[in-house]
């Protein structure tokens, strides 16, 4: 995997201890940087400290499924959390985060970034970065949420699994020689911004902004409910808790609250 830019950006981020205020923790491999960072966390970490590994072997997405994470083909962080929100909120951090994800892109690249409910971003129709929130809730204590967000730069597409390949992208196919560490930087700066946001009771603000990037919204998709099922119909988009709604054939309208969904051809 070729370009110098990504390789600058690990040199520089491994001599350096902090980018925009967040104290970091680099590791040239690791399983999985959520991990390393719930534990970190767990073990009294500062909030904002972010975990990033230059390849993960065991990076992980929502629904057990895995991350791929081949060295230096993508940004794999994660960065710890104690948000001032009630536990009933916590989801809706990665809505907020999708939204801080596009403005970061949007500000560094030409390809508009749309979100698929509620963790994808994706360029040109196809996914390109993850985001995976974990929270620990300790007896007592604030809860610990970690963010961790998976941003394919320049893994080739022919390193992804056969069937995945038309659905993935990597974002130098979209802005070829993007600053990796300004994108980096904004990327930290933008989740501040917006969690202060969450924190601050604007949730229906960030979501106003979610919706102008909703990629189903109006559009045909199926949803795998917790017990196996499928509901095919049409995306209504989030609610006001961040909740999505999907309207079947037959007229019935579903709360989603997690699941997997995936949009159907026209
Ligand atoms: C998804 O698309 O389902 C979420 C993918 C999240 C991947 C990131 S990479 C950094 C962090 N560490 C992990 O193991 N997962 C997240």
């Amino acid at each position: 995997m070729e370009s110098t830019n990504k390789d600058q950006f690990w040199q520089h981020i491994t001599s350096i201890e902090s980018v925009a205020g967040h104290p970091l923790v680099i590791k040239d491999e690791t399983v999985s940087t959520n991990t390393d960072a719930l534990d970190l966390a767990i073990h009294g970490s500062a909030t904002g400290t972010v975990v990033i590994a230059k390849v993960q072997t065991g990076g992980r997405g929502r629904l057990g499924k895995t991350w791929i994470s081949p060295s230096g083909g993508g940004l794999y962080f994660s960065m710890i959390l104690r948000p001032r929100l009630d536990i009933s909120e916590l989801p809706q951090i990665t809505l907020a985060a999708g939204v801080a994800l596009c403005r970061a892109i949007a500000r560094h690249c030409e390809s508009v970034p749309m979100l698929k409910w509620p963790n994808d971003l994706l360029l040109s129709g196809r996914k390109c970065a993850g985001i995976l929130t974990e929270s620990h809730l300790g007896h007592g204590s604030e809860p610990v949420v970690v963010l961790g967000i998976g941003l394919n730069v320049s893994t080739p597409l022919s390193f992804f699994p056969p069937d995945l390949q038309k659905k993935l992208t990597s974002l130098e196919i979209h802005c070829p020689g993007v600053d990796m560490t300004m994108l980096f930087t904004s990327l930290l700066e933008e989740v501040d911004s917006i969690m202060a946001r969450m924190e601050n009771g604007e949730f229906g603000v960030i979501l106003d902004e979610w919706r102008l990037h909703d990629a189903t919204r109006g559009k045909r998709l199926s949803w795998v409910t917790a017990d196996r099922r499928i509901v095919t119909g049409i995306s209504l988009g989030p609610d006001d808790s961040g909740r999505l709604h999907i309207r079947d054939d037959r007229g019935q309208v579903f709360e989603v609250l997690s699941g997997d969904i995936q949009l159907l051809s026209p």
